[in-house]
């Protein structure tokens, strides 16, 4: 049996994506496996009326069991609109390798997908981006491709340094492909330790800065494909705040380095119009947990620690959507 996005209440990225073009900010895309995760994203974005895209990955799809996850994006859209919010809402597919797994979760419900063909020589990466754009347009759910390498680690694949998207083969891809949006590798990655200290110089508060982002590079293809939306990978700012929690509560994080807010800010205001946020989620969350249970180790009901968590997650998002997205307000 196949599922329609729209009678989940969800929509896909087209118009969000070109308001979020045009207005100058960034629709922020949050991954969940989990219900407390779920809860801090939808009830986060509707408090700060932000736009969002839920997305899983295909790690997120094993943990969490499709079907189940499939039900909870429904139900947190009913949720959203039980408590009085109307805002946009997208479920999608986070990396996906295959033709296979953009399918299952097309006729599974999702109203976007993204096709990552990114680790395949470029010729490939077109033949099955085009494959799947004509499957989802069929049924108007949008796609992601992308073009370049993150450094970092992406679901099963790993790589050791990146790649940077070259400008001058974004539109041959987007016109062989018919994509929707394109991610690109500007110099962002995935997790918790996208550069290593000695890339990094000291500020006056001795918290690690990183080398820029590419944004000669971005300006380029923005400039090959204008008012395309462009979407960015590997967007943790790894808040130290959440580090140091982890640390000072028997955590052993060493050397962990994000995208400066700064940095995030000046992109979402270019033809970026998505940007992914997995790992400070990921931190904020661990950091509470590990937090209360050294405060309280007597303590043995989950909701007492993942509680905190997800309301802590919930601050963190209402604080990206407002201070580094500017998609607060949009919804
Ligand atoms: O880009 C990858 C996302 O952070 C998802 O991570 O594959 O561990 O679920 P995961
Ligand atoms: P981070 O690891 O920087 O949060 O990136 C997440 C991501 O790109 C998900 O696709
Ligand atoms: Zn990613």
């Amino acid at each position: 049996m196949t599922t329609n996005y729209k009678d989940l209440g969800l929509v896909n990225s087209r118009e969000i994506f070109k308001k979020a073009v045009t207005g100058g900010y960034a629709i922020p895309a949050y991954n969940f496996n989990n219900m407390e995760q779920l809860q801090a994203i939808i009830m986060g974005c509707a408090e700060s009326n932000s736009p969002v895209i839920i997305q899983v990955s295909s790690g997120a799809r094993k943990y969490a069991n499709q079907i189940l996850l499939k039900h909870m994006a429904a139900g947190a859209v009913e949720m959203a609109k039980e408590a009085g919010f109307n805002i946009p809402i997208v479920l999608h597919l986070d990396h996906g390798d295959s033709f296979e797994i953009c399918k299952s979760c097309i006729d599974s419900g999702f109203s976007s997908v993204m096709y990552d063909g990114s680790h395949l020589p470029y010729d490939e990466n077109i033949e099955v981006t085009k494959q799947v754009v004509a499957y989802a347009h069929q049924r108007n759910v949008t796609v992601e491709a992308e073009l370049g390498v993150l450094a970092g680690i992406e679901d099963h694949v790993v790589a050791e340094k990146s790649t940077y998207t070259k400008p001058e083969e974004v539109i041959d891809f987007v016109s062989k492909t018919g994509c929707d949006s394109l991610a690109i590798s500007i110099g962002t990655s995935h997790g918790a330790f996208k550069f290593k200290p000695e890339q990094c110089t000291k500020n006056t508060d001795g918290v690690l800065v990183p080398p820029p982002l590419r944004f000669d590079i971005l300006a380029e293809i923005e400039k090959q494909l204008p008012g395309f939306p462009i979407v960015l990978h590997g967007s943790s700012s790894v808040v130290p705040k959440y580090v140091n929690m982890i640390n000072e509560n028997g955590g052993e994080l060493k050397a962990a380095v994000g995208i400066p807010a700064e940095q995030l800010r000046q992109a979402a205001k270019s033809a970026v119009c998505k940007i992914n946020i997995d790992s400070d989620g990921r931190l904020a969350m661990t950091a509470i947990i590990r937090k209360v249970l050294k405060e309280k180790p007597a303590e043995f009901d989950p909701r007492k620690y993942l509680g905190p968590a997800r309301e802590e997650l919930k601050e963190l998002i209402i604080n990206k959507n407002k201070e580094v997205l500017g998609s607060a307000g949009k919804g």
